[in-house]
């Protein structure tokens, strides 16, 4: 039922755990099934230059945030922004129908880390603040 590429990700997550001085943090809820998915970044020169992740949800949320935080490191802001939960899927070879909406979770979780960091901005040149 899933593809190669989703049992890889599954069960060899790449990018697990937390940034400790991250840019922004973005965390979120599957309304559907209550998981829960927070995505840490690192930016540098606008780009993100380390993307972590903690879910607690089941295979295809893990795989899916394995897969987007790949996806997304080294791409600029706007870039990571254009990461549709159907590009995710994709990458993935494919998630079974009732399974795509676990992967809504990696993309607006990474738009909401993406969304903290602009709020930590004074602008969007300058260096990050720490609250
Ligand atoms: Fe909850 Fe997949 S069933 S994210």
């Amino acid at each position: 039922m899933y593809s190669p590429k989703v049992m890889q990700n599954f069960s060899n997550p790449q990018n697990v755990g937390e940034i400790p001085d991250a840019d922004g943090v973005g965390t979120v809820g599957n309304p559907v099934c209550g998981d829960l998915m927070t995505i840490y970044i690192k930016v540098k020169d606008d780009r993100l230059e380390d993307v972590k992740f903690k879910t607690f949800g089941c295979g295809a949320a893990i795989a899916t945030s394995s897969m987007i935080t790949q996806m997304a490191k080294g791409k600029t802001i706007e870039e990571a922004l254009k990461i549709t939960r159907n590009d995710v899927a994709s990458e993935l070879e494919g998630l079974p129908p009732q399974k795509m909406h676990c992967s809504n979770l990696a993309a607006d979780a990474l738009k909401a880390a993406i969304d903290d960091y602009r709020k930590r901005l004074p602008d969007r040149t300058g260096p990050a603040e720490k609250k």
